[in-house]
């Protein structure tokens, strides 16, 4: 029988990835995923603002962590050579990071500018010009400058709220934020800027986000009060903050790409090792469970602050569901992924309240469903998400990861179970956040 061939072509700092399925393939044995790209990127900056040394253990070797180390680095903190067996921080202290000589380039990220917006408005005489690449200079950041101000920080940015932005930082005075979006990074920019500002500094988000900064910060010493009902958080200022051993989980956002694939090739079984199943995180579980999915949680245990399980699924015919409300924040970065379980799946799967898509690396609705339905799904885009009829078998053909690491890594399995070849182009955006994803591809397609 031929075996699945996976190529990988490289022109003009492009790579285009050909996946041509073997008939009767499967994807099988064990997978350890990378490490979390949420909580890398607090361990990063929180031991960078505390005091003393952070060790940090499986820190996902991503582009966007290593645009934060880069950014910490040319404020002061000792950051050691990214590796996931352990990095070390010598933080510079709450208050003490150091105006940098040049421009902080945040790359793809905007967990990096987002989040550091709130502690760099806060550094009192200081000032700071930060930017990203195309992608992230065409992503909105009036969400975090707009309550920055109410704060009384100082900021500049491009027309309509765009980066390159400039900060002149400030002592800042607490608010009790309404954030109209359920936003982790808009959350977490103000619970940063509230560390060093006296007295309670609260958000309250629509709906609960992901908790990470909250669960983070109070194993770093700060005051946290958190009200998951009432989906808010506060933190007391002025904070201390004390360097930590951060253990980082697996990625629950990268292990969903194995765990649609071993639901949809058929006669597949995987078991993924070390998955953060943190509640706020695990949407794309009750999903999948919902549509049918056979994934079984083993091994649930407690990792530094942060419940960790391994998963194992086994491919299972699908049924299509609707997806929307208060899940939403719970799979927000899954939804590309789901998009390709509900083309397997019997019936029309409806995703909506999921307008958020729109402003992630890329337009996530409209590109979902323009490359699905080029190789043969039928996706309607709606305003707020997507409408999909299962059923219909998907065929070989280029398609384009619009520099968007999540739709490389579905286009990806998408290819998995289409009939011919499929290339994905501009399939190099998936070392965003996945940098081994193609040989952990190689590694399960049997
Ligand atoms: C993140 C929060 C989410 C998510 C992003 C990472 C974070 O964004 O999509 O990939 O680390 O706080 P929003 O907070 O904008 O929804």
């Amino acid at each position: 029988m031929p075996s699945t061939t996976i190529t990988l072509n490289s022109v003009a700092h492009h790579d285009s990835l050909t996946i041509a399925p073997a008939t009767g393939l499967a994807v099988r044995g064990l997978i350890r995923i990378p490490g979390d790209k949420s909580i890398s990127h607090r361990s990063l900056m929180l031991g960078a603002i505390a005091a003393g040394e952070t060790t940090i253990e499986g820190l996902l070797l991503g582009e966007d962590p290593r645009s934060t180390a880069a950014c910490f680095r040319a404020m002061g903190a000792q950051i050691s050579e990214l590796n996931s067996e352990q990095v070390i921080v010598q933080g510079i202290g709450l208050g003490q990071l150091q105006e940098p000589g040049d421009v902080l380039d945040c790359g793809n990220s905007g967990t990096t500018i987002r989040l550091m917006l709130g502690l760099l408005a806060s550094q009192p005489r200081r000032f700071f010009c930060v930017t990203g690449d195309a992608s992230l200079r065409s992503r909105p950041m009036k969400r975090v400058i707009q309550p920055l101000q109410q704060m009384g920080a100082e900021i500049w940015c491009r027309s309509g709220g765009y980066a390159p932005i400039a900060v002149q930082g400030q002592t800042l005075r607490p608010i009790h934020f309404q954030s109209p979006i359920a936003s982790a990074q808009v959350k977490s920019c103000v619970l940063l800027a509230g560390l060093l500002t006296e007295g309670a500094t609260t958000v309250t988000e629509p709906a609960l986000s992901r908790d990470h900064s909250e669960r983070m910060l109070q194993a770093f010493g700060a005051e946290v009060r958190v009200d998951p009902e009432a989906c808010s958080a506060t933190v007391i200022g002025p904070a201390q903050l004390t360097g930590q051993r951060v253990v980082v989980p697996g990625d629950i956002s990268s292990a969903a790409f194995w765990l649609v694939a071993g639901a949809i090739v058929p006669d597949s079984e995987l078991l993924i090792e070390n998955v953060g199943v943190n509640p706020t995180r695990t949407g794309i579980l009750e999903v999948l469970a919902a549509m049918g999915a056979d994934i079984q949680m083993e091994k649930q245990r407690i990792v530094a602050g942060e419940p960790v399980a391994d998963l194992r699924v086994r491919s299972s015919p699908l049924q299509a569901c609707t997806i929307g409300g208060d899940l939403i924040p719970r799979l927000i970065d899954e939804i590309p992924i789901l998009a390709v379980a509900a083309t397997c799946a019997q019936g029309t799967t409806i995703i909506r309240d999921a307008a958020e898509l729109r402003v992630k690396e890329s337009d996530r609705l409209a590109v979902m469903a323009s490359q699905l339905n080029r190789m043969g799904a039928q996706v309607t885009e709606q305003p707020d998400g997507l409408e999909i009829t299962g059923g219909t078998p998907l065929s070989g053909t280029e398609v384009d990861s619009h520099t968007d690491h999540r739709i490389a890594m579905s286009l990806t399995i998408a290819a998995l179970i289409a009939k011919g070849s499929t290339t994905i182009h501009r399939a190099e955006a998936a070392a965003i956040s996945y940098p081994d994803f193609i040989p952990t591809l190689r590694q399960v397609c049997l």
